[in-house]
């Protein structure tokens, strides 16, 4: 049974005299024990509000919650032990930090003493100590934010809602919080929700993350797979950094085998042709029609320059751009009016107008249909 699940959830937020405002659009989610999940998204895609719609701080407008078996829809929320730590951190001014962590734990009738050291551990593990006797209004950001987190990872729950806990602190701190926190997760075997927007947090905390993209889950699933198999065009382009490649392209299927052909800019011309190999390799290779418009995608860092030798697909362009960035080399690669962009560890010694000769792996490739937007084939699934 799952810790959390969301079964067709929706959140309509109606004003007088505006139009509907669909924030959170039928999502199903099931969040096992002990699983650190990410909400990921653009700026108002609808991660608060699908938090707070668990943790009880808005009406679910359609659809079920279920923490374990219990349907917690009409709960309040101090009726559904869930531990959240709010975007806007929600400190009690009045109260030290030290007070403002043990609030709930010295609620639930939790021995002084034993309050004191689960105060003092979290508070080592997240670098404020030196804060504990200070009042909310007299801390930076970042401060009142890490309290707001200390605030909610010790508090006992059956699940843990976390909002861009970490947004306020610069990235060498949050790198540093980022891997204890989880640790302690780990550790004390929390459910956990996280929000963020950026998808290296994601990557670093989750199990599994949550793709959201205005209000429609996109996609729910391991960091791998969501780099490997990416279930639409949205997070193929959404996660990775720089953007997988994307190139319009026409299917081939002829005689069992399947190609697809990128047309150059402007002409009938071929400006690349990738082949999958043999048809019976696809996994669903009855989805698939001659002439199909699809989109072909490659990761920037899949692609290896100036290698064609053994090659399933040698290509060969012009170098359009070559950027240096102070560890790797953004290499733009000119295929008839299209550029594919190229990434690598090392300095590139080639100048604009060179001709270079690339190698794009199958198992590298990806197919989506342009109507659907939904994948097709990746590379790294062929039989
Ligand atoms: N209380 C509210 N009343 C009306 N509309 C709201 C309310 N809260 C959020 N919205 C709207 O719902 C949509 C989703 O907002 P939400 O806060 O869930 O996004 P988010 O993904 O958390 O964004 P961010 O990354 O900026 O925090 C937005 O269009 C927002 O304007
Ligand atoms: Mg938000």
């Amino acid at each position: 049974m799952a810790a959390l699940t969301l079964d067709k959830v929706s959140k309509i937020y109606r004003e007088k005299g505006k139009a509907d405002n669909r924030a959170v659009k039928a999502v199903d989610m099931a969040v096992h024990d002990g699983e650190i999940i990410s909400l990921l998204g653009s700026s108002g895609c609808g991660k608060t509000s699908t938090l707070r719609m668990v943790a009880g701080f808005e009406s679910v407008s359609e659809g079920q919650v279920r923490i374990g078996e219990r349907v917690i829809n009409d709960l309040k929320p101090a009726e559904r032990n869930v531990a959240m730590a709010f975007e806007g951190y929600a400190l009690y001014p009045p109260l030290t930090v030290a007070n403002n962590i043990a609030f709930s734990l010295l609620r639930s009738k939790m021995p002084r003493p034993e309050v004191r050291k689960r105060v003092q551990h979290i508070a080592e593990l997240l670098e404020i100590t030196d804060i504990l006797e200070a009042y909310p209004p007299t801390l930076s950001g970042g401060q009142q934010q890490r309290v707001s987190l200390a605030r909610a990872l010790v508090r006992p729950a059956d699940l843990w809602l976390l909002d861009e806990p970490m947004s306020q602190l610069e990235p060498q701190l949050r790198a540093v919080l980022r891997g204890r926190i989880k640790e302690y997760l780990i550790e004390h075997r929390m459910t956990s929700v996280f929000v963020t927007h950026d998808q290296t947090e994601a990557v670093a905390l989750s199990d599994r993350i949550a793709v959201m993209s205005n209000g429609v889950l996109q996609q729910f699933a391991s960091p791998e797979d969501l780099k490997e198999r990416p279930a639409n065009l949205f997070v193929a382009g959404f996660i990775g950094e720089p953007a997988m490649n994307l190139l319009p392209a026409r299917l081939a299927l002829q005689d069992g085998r399947l190609d697809a052909l990128v047309h150059a800019q402007g002409d009938a011309g071929i400006a690349l042709r990738v082949s999958f190999g043999a048809l019976d390799r696809v996994v669903n290779a009855a989805a698939l029609h001659d002439g199909q418009k699809v989109h072909l995608g490659v990761r920037p860092h899949k692609v290896s320059l100036g290698r064609t030798a053994d090659c399933a697909n040698p290509v060969q362009g012009t170098l359009a751009f070559n950027q240096w960035q102070g560890d790797q080399s953004h290499v733009g690669i000119d295929l008839g009016g299209h550029t594919l962009l190229v990434v690598t560890d090392g300095a590139v010694d080639l100048a604009d107008g060179s001709g270079v000769g690339l190698c794009l792996p199958t198992e590298a490739l990806h197919l989506f249909d342009s109507d659907s937007e939904k994948a097709l084939v990746h590379g790294a699934d062929l039989r």
